[in-house]
């Protein structure tokens, strides 16, 4: 296939990746005419709201990339046919969750979103389209995309003699909450392909801002197995310093101290060492699970037990946590307050996929403790659909707080789940008078200096900190 000239690109998902990826696509390139398609309407809608403070995806840096971008070479729509029909480039950025049922389920991806995408791709594709496939997958997905671009094509012959396809794989390394300046500035662009013109075609689109010595190109198969090992050896990385944080409990090291130590070796690097309530978010777990699902489908089950630790230690810790703040409370919290600080799984983002923030709370509620969530970006209907969606007997109730005082009114105890940065150096002189004696801070993130808390009567529980 010869090289041709991008004009068009369609992306089809306006999700977490799609719709900060194109934002930046556009940007960079006001020469490209960029549609983000999704089949959720009210999505759409959101996202084309004049007023930027209601797109669905909070991101710093994000709205005013949409303020300059949107209806000059950015457009938010539900017009699917029409969007994939004139793309010469169309990139696949949706949902890919694990499956919940069937074979593999619990660990392998459920392809379904992206399998429906490839069909209509293959309905609504004129003459020659790349593909893009973006969501992150299992390796050899990108063969099964080619084989439904081929097939359906070969079922309906009528006007698509002349459509053709090209494949290739493009993971998305971003990160929420930073993802505008990962976008701007990745570490790295991985394309993997087998046809040259048609990696060409995308390495010319992302040269007009990335250096041509970050942009890496590989087969289609490593292109899609080393998303998901990057992906698990970061996860692994807070696994390792999670299960330490426990162990300096129990031995009187402080895990800040240590991970401040082994990070000044420029082997291990000093990123990726904060000690938390565990990794959320909607990749790690899913991409773990997906590489612990493959290994073993490849009969490797050492491999598949390795890396299935990651995640089960992930999990622990954050039932380690639920267990020490009962306990701390004397054993119940049936009908005690408290206030949980932060419910996305991370700072700067309002997504709360795989928050640990939902599982700890639940265990809470189960256990009858009477909730007041604070977050300054989520929604009270996320909260909401996340603990009905969390198989558990609540017997206990909850409420969302409209701000830090409102959610310690009367607590016996406050938990701090996400670093916000409006978390770090409260007034807990003035806090302190508004919670129930004796009165604890649960802090797992370590925002707290025990300074701030020398005149209070408030007692302070820091993760990996020794006693
Ligand atoms: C991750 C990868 O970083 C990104 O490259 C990939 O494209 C998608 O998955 P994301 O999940 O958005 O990105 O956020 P990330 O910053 O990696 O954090 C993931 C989780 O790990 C969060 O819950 C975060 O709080 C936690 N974390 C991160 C820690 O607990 N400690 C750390 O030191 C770093
Ligand atoms: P990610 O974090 O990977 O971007 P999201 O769930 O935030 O995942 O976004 C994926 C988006 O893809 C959702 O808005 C969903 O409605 C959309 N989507 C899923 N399947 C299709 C489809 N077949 N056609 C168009 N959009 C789709």
């Amino acid at each position: 296939m010869n090289s041709k000239t991008i004009r068009k690109i369609c992306c089809i998902g306006a999700g977490y990746v799609g719709g900060p990826t194109m934002s930046v696509i556009a940007d960079k390139c006001p020469d490209l005419e960029v549609r983000v398609v999704d089949i959720n309407k009210s999505r759409i809608a959101a996202w084309n709201d004049n007023d930027l403070s209601n797109i669905p995806i909070f991101e710093p840096g994000l709205a005013q990339i949409v303020a300059r971008t949107r209806g000059r070479n950015l457009f938010f729509s539900s017009e699917m046919e029409e969007a994939i029909a004139n793309a010469d480039m169309v990139f696949i950025s949706v949902n890919t969750p694990t499956k919940t049922k069937g074979l593999g389920a619990g660990q392998a991806s459920d392809l379904r979103w992206v399998e429906a995408s490839a069909r209509q791709v293959a309905e609504f594709a004129r003459g020659h389209t790349i593909v893009v496939e973006k969501s992150t997958l299992p390796v050899r997905t990108a063969q099964a995309i080619k084989e439904i671009l081929m097939s359906t094509k070969n079922v309906d012959q009528k006007n698509k003699s002349d459509s053709t396809f090209s494949v290739l794989s493009n993971p998305e390394f971003l990160a929420e909450g930073t993802a505008i300046n990962d976008l701007e500035e990745p570490d790295r662009v991985l394309i993997g392909g087998e046809d040259s013109d048609a990696i060409n075609d995308l390495v010319e689109i992302y040269s007009r801002w990335v250096p041509i010595n970050k942009i890496i190109c590989t087969n289609l198969w490593s292109s899609e197995l080393s998303k998901l090992v990057a992906n698990a050896f970061l996860a692994q990385r807070i696994s390792s310093i999670n299960s330490i944080s426990a162990f300096c409990e129990s031995s009187g090291a402080d895990i800040q101290e240590v991970a401040n130590a082994i990070g000044t070796d420029k082997r291990i690097g000093n990123q990726f060492l904060n000690a938390g309530p565990g990794f959320g978010g909607s990749c790690f777990k899913k991409d773990i699970l997906n590489l612990v699902y493959l290994s073993g489908y490849f009969g490797l089950p050492e491999v598949a037990d390795y890396w299935e630790q990651v995640v089960l230690m992930n999990t622990w810790q954050q039932d380690r946590i639920y267990r020490i703040v009962l306990q701390k409370l004397f054993g119940t919290v049936n009908g005690k307050n408290i206030a949980i600080l932060g419910f996305s799984f991370k700072a700067n983002t309002n997504d709360t996929r795989e928050s640990p923030a939902i599982r700890i709370s639940c265990d809470l509620l189960e256990e009858g403790a009477s909730l007041a969530v604070y977050d300054p970006k989520v929604s009270i209907e996320r909260i909401r659909e996340d603990f009905d969606n969390y198989s558990f007997e609540n017997q206990g109730k909850w409420k969302k707080a409209n701000s830090i005082p409102d959610a310690l009114k009367n607590a016996d105890a406050v938990l701090i789940i996400t670093n916000w940065a409006e978390f770090y150096g409260l007034d807990w002189d003035y806090l302190a008078t508004l919670m129930r004696s004796p009165s604890w801070i649960f802090d797992t993130r370590s925002v707290v200096n025990r300074n701030e808390i020398k005149n209070t009567d408030l007692n302070l529980w820091k993760l990996g900190e020794g006693s």
